[in-house]
């Protein structure tokens, strides 16, 4: 029903959604290259998203019906750190898990670098932190100024036990401004060679204002009664809009301030079950999509997002293709000695706000709503390099806490 009253309003299908799914980005001769991926910087935009689409569908198939969140451009940054400790045969197998064998790019750690910092400008919302620590086996020390001299960051030699808990804890913490606490609770494993952190806080502040905020509205749930969550509301609100049918869904841009947007995926029934929309995201899917959205103004509700959310990632990798690498990683430019990979941490927290800097045009009445009410998926873009800043699965908002 209420997929028919937007199909009539706009008169549009995304059809050019489901095509990209099943061609999975490699078709030969196929597709028209949008301008988003002719730089070296949006080619790695989109590499570092890809990534992140293919990280984000490995943990949300492995955590059904669950909320789940990730900023994969953190963890991008702190496997391609541990890359560069591997040999020539294992740098290989993580670019190809990364998406960066694509690029053909001689240059790829400074495009990296360069992408890093334009997307934690202030402004944009994002801080980030991503290292490498390893257990003491024959460290080399050559491997410690590569990384320091490429990405700023210098790897750390563990101590052992809650020494590293609280070092690794206190440096997150400093570099994401005090606002990811507590990325361990416990000790990094018993003789777990190295171990990659990374972490991210995301609060970015909205182009227009929501005038309401705070009010108690009911969500719905599958398969439960709806639950109480605070929601921002606000009318004639300017967004970006369209209405996917094969995926049975609508799909809303918002726009926040400098240059990056909110995608938010909503299914037109309760479900938690998102796995056909989940498939077919990628950083073409997301800007062949973001061309056929139509502007529109919309009576709004969007949950009032406060979230924090911490997993290990390294069960996933072999989703990603890495079951081989994991047997044998191969870093030969960090130790003689055998090295195992341990844990791939990684912890978001991200907060929503109803700041924005401009009101809505009150004239312009429309009677169109957009009301985020039932579980649905969103991610946050840079529209300028096209990169995934951040990611999730809302099923049910209630068991978000900070
Ligand atoms: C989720 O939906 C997909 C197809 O949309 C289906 O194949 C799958 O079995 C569903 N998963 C669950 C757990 O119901």
């Amino acid at each position: 029903m209420k997929q028919t009253t937007f199909l009539l309003v706009f008169g549009v299908v995304l059809s050019a959604c489901q095509a990209q799914s099943d061609t999975g980005g490699e078709e030969p001769g196929g597709e028209e290259h949008v301008e988003l991926f002719t730089t070296p910087a949006t080619k790695m935009g989109a590499a570092t998203s890809d990534f992140g689409y293919n990280l984000f569908r490995a943990l949300a198939s492995r955590e059904a019906a669950t909320n789940v969140f990730l900023a994969p451009i953190s963890v991008s940054a702190a496997l391609t750190q541990l890359s560069m400790g591997g040999s020539e045969h294992a740098q290989r197998q993580l670019f190809r898990a990364l998406r960066y064998h694509t690029l053909q790019d001689p240059q790829l750690h400074n495009t990296l670098k360069d992408l890093l910092v334009s997307v934690r400008m202030p402004g944009k919302g994002l801080s980030t932190a991503a290292r490498i620590y390893m257990a003491r086996r024959r460290l080399k020390q050559d491997f410690f100024a590569l990384v320091e001299q490429q990405y700023g960051v210098r790897p750390k030699a563990l101590l052992g036990g809650n020494k590293d808990v609280k070092e690794i804890n206190d440096w997150v913490s400093r570099e994401t401004g005090g606002k990811v606490q507590r990325l361990l609770d416990k000790p990094l494993p018993q003789n777990s060679g190295v171990n990659t952190v990374s972490a991210a806080y995301f609060k970015g502040k909205w182009e227009t204002r929501f005038g309401q905020s705070g009010a108690m509205e009911n969500f719905q749930v599958d398969g439960g009664a709806p639950v109480r969550i605070p929601m921002m509301q606000q009318d004639n609100y300017p967004v970006k809009m369209g209405v996917d049918s094969d995926l049975s869904c609508t799909i809303a841009q918002i726009q926040m301030q400098n240059d990056v947007s909110m995608f938010v995926f909503l299914p037109d029934d309760v479900t938690s079950n998102t796995t056909l929309l989940e498939e077919s995201l990628t950083a073409e899917f997301v800007q062949d999509l973001s061309m056929t959205l139509h502007p529109a103004q919309v009576s709004l509700s969007l949950p009032t997002l406060r979230l924090s959310y911490s997993t290990d990632l390294l069960p996933l990798l072999s989703d990603l293709g890495l079951s081989e690498w994991l047997a044998n990683t191969d870093l030969e430019k960090i130790s003689n000695q055998r090295m195992t990979l341990g844990s791939v941490n990684h912890k978001v927290v991200m907060e929503t706000a109803p700041e924005g800097n401009l009101y809505p045009d009150a004239a312009s009445a429309t009677h169109l709503s957009y009301r985020v009410d039932r579980p649905f998926l969103y991610l946050i873009r840079d529209e300028a390099s096209g990169a995934l800043l951040f990611i999730g699965r809302v099923v049910n908002p209630k068991d978000l806490t900070i």
